[in-house]
């Protein structure tokens, strides 16, 4: 069995005792008011860097760097620091044409080298525009949260430079890879086995894929595909890398059998023998199962032991995506502090008037449901058609990317309509943020009228 992590030094350092916050506002170095023709936000970075150019002159060579690198630093740690005040924009949001023309100096290819005041103005113009991930009203992707030793050890292995072939050219980092692989299996409770790291999900259930393709036909390696049939097995709702690794590995996405989900989003281990016994009467060589730990949706945590003694039985490789929920098996501590938080919306989402929650019993912190419009409550959800619950999502999203104050996303499950999916993983979270999500939504979308055809 390989267990796969594609989990980002992030999610591992959320594991840590540490907290890694930065306090909401440090003294004297943020929130400073200003106005621009689209937005009175307070916005951070034009503080200690108004829209005007860092003066240069007088600066040569190595201390034009050095200056240039003083200034980079200050303003990448003021934009860390802004990013968890409350009071700030996740977004300052304009659409495609007007932001291509707003930054037009910044994205325009010139013949001629940059200088280091117009570089700097413009990494000054790219954050000011970026989505603020590690904002706590930012909820939008399974990712958020800003961790500062992680943004460190990015800059460090920046400036290092180092190409990772051999211990001759990378001395420290291949001690360094070789003591945290070690440690992570550790953590997970194996003594031996081997490890690598994969900079994503979808690229580690590629890497999983080809280990179970070479263990079952090892020849594939030298003499290439010979065109026997091989699927692989997934739950329906697990991640689509698992289907693109398929397609790129030439096993083809037609050979993804999809196997059936519960209401709660796990795995249905009946419907996965029968797909296995009625491939292998078929003569099909079941390459690969895999099991997701924690779900991309409704943060589903398929049953592993069920499945381990199936795949042990028929003799097949099982694979683990544990992209998202994989860290819950580092850190006990961890697991409960999470289950804390994200608990508190689940129990908000379901007693709050408008809120429909769509699984109960959560694992991993997703927390999935659906919002009804003041004027839309007057009848019960069951009683309202999917083609007009589906709506409502998408036009609350454009609501709030134009406001800017939040950031939610929706998408539809299976057969399910348009519903809204929160991932609590930002480590700076409180509950007060959590209220405000519920509020912010409510205020967006309250006003949103029934269809003429309800
Ligand atoms: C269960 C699962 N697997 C794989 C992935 C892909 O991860 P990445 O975006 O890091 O490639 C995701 C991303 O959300 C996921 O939720």
């Amino acid at each position: 069995m390989t267990v796969e992590f594609g989990v980002s030094t992030r999610y591992l350092h959320m594991l840590s005792e540490r907290s890694l916050r930065f306090p909401s506002t440090t003294k004297g170095r943020v929130s400073h008011s200003y106005s621009d023709s689209n937005s009175n936000h307070k916005n951070i970075l034009s503080h200690h860097h108004p829209n005007t150019l860092t003066d240069f002159t007088g600066f040569h060579g190595k201390d034009m760097s050095s200056h240039f690198l003083s200034c980079l630093t200050e303003l990448l740690t003021t934009y860390v620091q802004s990013e968890g005040d409350r009071s700030t924009k996740v977004l300052d949001f304009h659409h495609p044409h007007q932001l291509a023309e707003m930054m037009s100096h910044c994205l325009e290819i010139h013949p001629e080298a940059r200088d280091m005041e117009q570089l700097l103005s413009d990494c000054r113009e790219t954050l000011k525009y970026c989505v603020k991930t590690g904002h706590p009203h930012f909820f939008n992707q399974l990712s958020t949260g800003v961790d500062i030793v992680g943004v460190a050890g990015a800059w460090l292995a920046a400036s290092a430079n180092t190409n990772m072939f051999t211990y001759e050219a990378a001395p420290v980092f291949t001690l360094m890879e070789e003591v945290v692989l070690t440690r992570m299996r550790k953590l997970i409770g194996w003594e031996d086995g081997e490890a690598m790291f994969a900079p994503g999900g979808a690229i580690s259930n590629l890497y999983g894929v080809l280990l179970a393709r070479h263990r079952h036909s090892p020849d594939v390696k030298t003499k290439g595909i010979n065109g026997a049939r091989l699927v692989i097995m997934t739950s329906e709702q697990s991640h689509f890398s698992i289907t693109r690794a398929a397609m790129i590995l030439g096993i083809g996405t037609t050979n993804v059998i999809y196997i059936k989900c519960h209401s709660n989003g796990k795995m249905d281990v009946k419907d996965l023998k029968d797909q296995i016994s009625k491939a292998r009467r078929a003569g099909i060589d079941v390459l690969m199962v895999n099991a997701t730990c924690g779900t991309t949706v409704l943060g589903a945590y398929d049953p592993l032991d069920d499945m381990a003694d199936i795949c042990q039985e028929f003799g097949i490789w099982l694979h683990c995506d544990c992209a998202w929920g994989g860290g819950a098996l580092l850190s006990r501590d961890y697991k409960h502090l999470v289950k804390g938080i994200h608990s508190y919306l689940r129990d908000r989402v379901k007693v709050r008037a408008g809120f429909h929650l769509i699984v109960e019993e959560i694992e991993a912190p997703n927390v999935c449901f659906w919002y009804l419009p003041t004027a839309w409550r007057t009848r019960p959800l069951s009683q309202i058609k999917d083609e007009h619950l589906h709506k409502i999502a998408p036009a609350v999203k454009a609501r709030m990317m134009e406001a800017g104050t939040l950031m939610v996303q929706y998408q539809p499950l299976g057969n399910m309509p348009n519903l809204f999916r929160v991932a609590v993983s930002n480590p700076a979270l409180t509950r007060s943020d959590l209220d405000f999500l519920l509020d912010e939504l409510d205020n967006m979308g309250n006003e949103i009228p029934v269809p003429s055809d309800w």
